[in-house]
């Protein structure tokens, strides 16, 4: 088990992370989800000891994770990075036998790990081992991504928006993989996403962070039909009926209040369609009034909402 104790991390003054409290059970197919600059890359990274908390500790089975031994923790901590990074010189049974490779297993045990994964996420291991990583699509490169994090048969999986940079198609075609090799491995998946979709489809349980702050921890049934707060509310709204509207966007954290004159009749109720009309109309910046303030959006709140 994962835990963490009031953990603060800041950077330079200022606060990234705030009193995180929070508690990972092996086995579990963690999702973190949260707006970009939440917090999930730090929370993740200082797990495995990329970064160090300000202040708080962060336990692993009940011992401090400063008191393991780098290396072997790391060893039992697989991660998957965003931009696949597998190295472009090495064939993809070595990019995937790395770190058997620093562990001096025999050239026979490395294969045969290498081949049995290779196997397990659909790619023909006599057609794929000797291929070097240009020759993959970037659908199966990340699969590579994933196997080489497993290579070692890690307690745990760190996973850092692992299918962002891909197409729609391939993205669920790997989020049926990751889905399928949690359900085979006895390993705990700790994923990080900015798409809510993504979160309720692979998450058993799924932590939502905004600004640092955590702000509901619980299962699929817990986040859309019991929202802890109204930022949860809107953020997962758009899932439950697939119509968003523009009090959701507020909700979750976009706009700002102004001064400016209200310049458009916008109300909350309206859909993000109109909104994208009126930003049109009015050369990207629209006012309206927003119960006792104006508030203002500009078109990047909209493209950033939707991304
Ligand atoms: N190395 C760093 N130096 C200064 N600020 C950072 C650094 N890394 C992240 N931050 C800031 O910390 C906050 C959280 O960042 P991050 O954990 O990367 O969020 P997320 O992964 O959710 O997008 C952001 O405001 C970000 O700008
Ligand atoms: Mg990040």
């Amino acid at each position: 088990m994962i835990k963490f104790e009031h953990v603060y991390k800041e950077y330079e003054g200022n606060s990234a992370i705030e009193d995180l409290n929070l508690e990972i059970n092996d086995g579990d197919f963690f999702v973190m989800v949260g707006t970009s600059g939440s917090g999930k890359t730090t929370t993740l990274k200082m797990i495995n000891r990329l970064i160090k908390p300000t202040s708080g500790k962060i336990l692993v089975d009940g011992k401090n994770i400063d008191d393991y031994d780098l290396q072997k923790m790391r060893l039992n901590m697989g991660y998957v990075l965003q931009n696949i990074a597998l190295f472009p010189n090495l064939t993809i049974e070595e990019n995937i036998t790395i770190q058997p490779e620093s562990l001096h297993w025999n050239k026979e045990k490395r294969r045969k790990v290498a081949f049995d994964l290779l196997e397990k996420v659909g790619l023909d291991p006599k057609e794929y081992a000797k291929r070097l990583p240009s020759e993959l699509s970037g659908g199966e490169q990340q699969r590579v991504g994933i196997i080489r994090a497993l290579a070692t048969s890690p307690k745990m999986v760190l996973m850092d928006e692992p299918f962002s940079a891909l197409d729609p198609i391939s993205r669920t075609q790997l989020q049926d993989l990751v889905l399928k090799l949690h359900r085979e491995l006895q390993t705990t998946f700790i994923f990080v996403t900015h798409d809510m979709h993504e979160a309720i489809r692979l998450g058993d349980t799924i932590a939502v962070m905004s600004k640092g702050r955590l702000e509901q921890i619980g299962n699929r049934d817990d986040i859309l039909n019991h929202p802890k707060n109204e930022f949860v509310k809107g953020f997962f709204q758009q899932e439950k009926n697939g119509q968003a509207t523009v009090g959701e966007m507020i909700d979750a954290g976009f706009g700002t209040k102004t001064d400016q004159a209200i310049n458009s009749s916008l109300l909350k109720e309206d859909s993000l369609n109109r909104l994208a009309v009126e930003l049109k109309d009015n050369n990207g910046v629209v006012v309206f009034e927003n119960i006792d303030d104006n508030y203002q959006f500009v078109t990047s709140d909209l493209l950033d909402f939707f991304s």
